[in-house]
Formats: C-alpha cells, structure tokens, sequence
C-alpha cells in the first residue's frame, strides 16, 4: 500500500495574524510567505482581503512574488467579499478562494440573524460565485463542531454539487475533544453524498488544549489537510501548531499506517522547521515559551543527570526526535574575539544568510564589539545580531546615542538620554518605577512620542552570564501596533534599544501613511 500525502495548509498570516497584538507589516507578512514557500507548505492563506486595504495588498503581493505554494485568500459567502478575494489571488500561478459562513444554532441565530435555509443558500451561491473565478474553492461550515450534524451533512453535500474541492470542518471555539472530532470527520466521510470527490480538512483552535491533538485524530479518521500556524498562533489560545502536526505526522509513521494507508507523510522540509518558527516569532513579537514542544528552547535541552547520562549512553533513551530533523545545528559552532572577518563571513553563509558588502561589515563591526565583552558568541547570537540590527530595514529617526541608568535599593531609578533626530540632538533625563520605566519615560521625552506600551518581554538569546539579552516590546497608538527589538549584552540597554525600535517603526509607518487596520468580524 503507498504512503498518502497530507496537504499543509499554513494560515500564520491570516488566523494567526488574528492573534491579539500581532500585526505585520506587508513586507513582513512577504518575508515569512517566502519562507514558508522554502518550508514546503502546500498551501499558504495569505490573508482576508476584503477586510482592509492593507489585506488586500499583502494577499496580493504574495500571490505576486511567492512561488510553489497555492495562495488562498478568505472571504464570507458574499459577492463582495469572494470579488476582492479572487482580485487579491489573482496573480498566482496556483489559486485558492476558502470562502465561509457560521452554520451552528448559536451563530446562525445570535450573529447572522438567519435561518438554516438562508444559509444553506448563501453557501451555495458563495461556492458558486467563487467558481467563476478559480477552480479550486474551500469551503468551511464555521462553528462545524457545534453544529447539527444533519444539517452539517445537507449544506456539505450541496456545496459539493456546488463545485466546493475542499471541506473544512472547523472547531472554531476550540470546544470539542479528540475523540468526538475524530468522530465527526469520521462520519462526514461516510455519510455525506460525493464527498469522496473532495479533500476533507481539519482547522482545529486551542481553547482547551486539544487542536493539534484533534487535527491528528481527524486525519486518523480521514482528513487530508490540516489547517495550522506557525507556533500555534491565532484567535484566542491560537490554532493547531504547524511543527507539532508535522513532527507528529513525521515522528510516529506506525500510528498512521493502517488497514487502509500505507502511511502519511507531508511535503514540509523539515530542517527549515526552527527558522520559520524563529523568523515568525521575531516579526509578530510573540516571543516562544521555552517548554513550547518541537521549537521551544529547552525542547532538546536536557538538565538532569539521569537524563543526561542516558542520552550519552543511548540517544533515544530520552530523546524521540533528533534535534537536527528540525533544523537546529546537531554540534554548536563557537565563534570569540579571536575570529576574524573571514570566519565571521562563513559562519553566516553556513547559517543561511545571503549579506551584502555593507551588510557583512556592519555584522562583523558588531559581532566584535559584542564578542569583546562575550567570551563565546554562538550561533544564536549570529543569528539576533543579523535579524535584530542588520537586517532592520526601518528608516532610523530617532537614534540612541548615550543612556545613563541609576538604580538601586532605597533610590529612585532616574535615566537620562541623548537622542540624534536627523540633525537635531535632544536630552532628557527622567524617573520611573523601575530602570526600564525610567529611560522609557526619558525616551519619551526626547522624542516627543507616546504611544502605549501594550507589552515588553526581554529574554536570553543564550545561556551564561553573559548572554546577549533580546528586549521586545509592542507599543500602539491609534489603533496600530508596532513591534521593536533591541540586544545587548546589557539588557537595560537592549530594552531602551527595543523601545526605540518601534517608535522609528511608528513614526515611518506614519509617514507613509499607513491606515489603522480595520477588523472585520467573522
Ligand atoms: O476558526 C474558524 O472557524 C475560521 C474560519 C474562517 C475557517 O478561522
Ligand atoms: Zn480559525
């Protein structure tokens, strides 16, 4: 019996961009396209175009410049809404409209203030509708799980004759439990009049813990597309994690054989799983936690001697995957003060990154102040000095020249400030709860800006005393929100550095200008 395919469908940039407090920008949502383009998703939903001018560019802008995958673009049962869909997708080699409307009681009564005939009307026309423009439409009964099966089964079979290819049975609240999913696409299977012609999927959210369990257990009982985000971002508690579904399907191929399949396997490369994972976490600002399975940091890492003395002894004794398959480097390749430009440069090249002249001399001019003051700079490092400060394609408005932080038990944390704008040089000095607060309070100052601090984290890049501290903050004003990071070795200045990040970004956004976002409902 041969192995069967199961399609990825990533929507990151649509439901995961749902996720309170992350926004993208265009060009990141284009950054993190391509690389899911090089990760192997089969399908990228790149956004719900009807919903702002600024969806409709990035779908569209995807569907321009990103190849391999199917582009999909979302849009109610409205004509409307599936016209600016099929206009967004338009330029794609491979296009998809994923169109959708609620068909559980609560949402039919509450929020569309419908009966079930109107919707299965609307559902119909919606799938009809989108036929005229590709051939390849998905259509998703919203709220599945808490709908009336029967009626589940009708408005299935009739988006079927419709022209529907693909059938999504979406867990929206994340109510329902494994086996009850199972049981569901288990039944929709068997029971729904020429669904063997299509491809059913799961979409499964994570309210109580469960979507990447549930998505499995659908595809166990016969889904063939799984619906998931990269670190399980999305609405509330966020949608199935695209590299826990992957490694599951990858990691146990004998749970997945059956009497029916010779096995499930996936397109995904991967050893691109951990830079995806780090590239989405740096652009959305939604830092991973470290027991996070597959791609949180302490997910290879191993602390108790017991652990570690069976590891050395026999890998799998505590180890059921290899660090490598997901991308991270098996041996860690230490740099220091002593290596020079030429070693710099290769290391970067074996990390993956393409750098210009100018580029290469600004990391490299980093790189030495920081390993000056850090005995060791590891891969980690590499990488944030790259992603965080030489890649930052954010115009500088505002420069941090000198910060000066005094603090202590028993005194009051005052900071004072030099900051460049253009050719201008302001000085401020404040105080404030705590270090931070204080040359945040003195920032504001000088710069004259003050948007609302929403969130601020700050982490280690790598172990030891002396590891280069991360700081990412998000900050919002009118409605937007912007993310800024900052490293150094000192993490008080990595959190000024971080804070002034994101005020270039709202200040060139600004100018620009870029219109707040406006969410439309689902
Ligand atoms: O969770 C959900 O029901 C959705 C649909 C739009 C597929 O995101
Ligand atoms: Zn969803």
């Amino acid at each position: 019996m041969s192995e069967e395919k199961v399609v990825i469908f990533d929507t990151t940039l649509r439901d995961g961009e749902q996720s309170p407090g992350a926004s993208l920008s265009i060009t990141e949502k284009l950054e993190i396209a391509q690389q899911l383009a090089v990760l192997g998703v089969d399908i990228i939903e790149a956004g719900f175009p009807v919903s702002s001018p600024a969806q409709f560019e990035a779908t569209k802008i995807v569907a321009e410049q990103v190849s391999g995958p199917t582009i999909a673009g979302l849009a109610r049962a409205s004509e409307g809404d599936i016209e600016a869909a099929s206009k967004a997708v338009a330029p794609a080699k491979k296009k998809r409209i994923h169109t959708f409307i609620a068909t559980s009681p609560v949402h039919m009564e509450y929020k569309l203030k419908k009966s079930s005939d109107e919707v299965l009307k609307m559902a119909v026309q919606a799938v009809k509708c989108a036929k005229n423009f590709v051939d390849d439409v998905e259509f998703s009964p919203e709220d599945a799980c808490r709908s009336e099966m029967s009626f589940l089964i009708e408005i299935l079979a009739a988006v079927i004759e419709a022209g529907a290819t693909t059938l999504n049975i979406p867990d929206t609240v994340g109510y329902v439990l494994p086996y009850e999913y199972g049981r569901i696409i288990a039944q929709l299977k068997s029971d729904v009049p020429g669904i063997d012609k299509c491809i059913i999927s799961t979409h499964c959210h994570n309210d109580l813990g469960m979507a990447v369990a549930n998505s499995l257990t659908g595809v166990r009982n016969g889904a063939r597309q799984i619906e998931c985000t990269v670190n399980g971002l999305g609405e509330r508690a966020g949608n199935a994690a695209l590299e826990e579904i992957v490694m599951g399907i990858h990691t146990r191929p004998d749970f997945f054989a059956s009497q029916s399949t010779g096995g499930l396997s996936t397109n995904i490369k991967t050893t691109e799983i951990h830079r995806t994972s780090q590239l989405v976490s740096r652009l959305t600002g939604f830092v991973i936690q470290p027991n996070k399975a597959i791609v949180g940091a302490n997910a290879f890492a191993h602390e108790a001697g017991v652990h570690v003395d069976g590891i050395l002894k026999e890998r799998t004794t505590y180890e059921i995957m290899k660090p490598e398959t997901i991308g991270l480097g098996g041996s860690r390749m230490v740099l220091g003060r002593h290596t020079g430009r030429h070693g710099f440069v290769d290391r970067c090249k074996q990390l993956g990154f393409k750098l210009t002249e100018e580029e290469i001399e600004h990391a490299y001019q980093r790189f030495s102040e920081i390993a000056d003051k850090k005995k060791e700079v590891f891969d980690e490092d590499v990488m944030a000095i790259i992603n965080d400060e030489v890649r930052v394609v954010v115009e500088q408005v505002y420069e941090l020249q000198y910060l000066h932080v005094a603090c202590g038990t028993g005194t009051l944390p005052t900071a004072s400030v030099k900051m460049c704008a253009k050719d201008e040089v302001k000085i401020a000095a404040a105080c404030g709860d705590g270090p931070v607060d204080a040359a945040y309070e003195a920032i504001r100052q000088a710069t004259g800006q003050s948007p609302k601090l929403e969130n601020y984290s700050i982490k280690a890049v790598t172990s030891g005393k002396e590891a280069l501290g991360e700081a990412t903050v998000r900050i919002t004003e009118d409605g937007r929100s912007y993310i800024g990071r900052g490293i150094s070795t000192d993490i008080i200045e990595a959190s000024a550095k971080a804070y002034v990040d994101a005020i270039n970004r709202m200040v060139s956004a600004k100018g620009k200008g870029d219109q707040p976002e406006v969410k439309v409902e689902l």
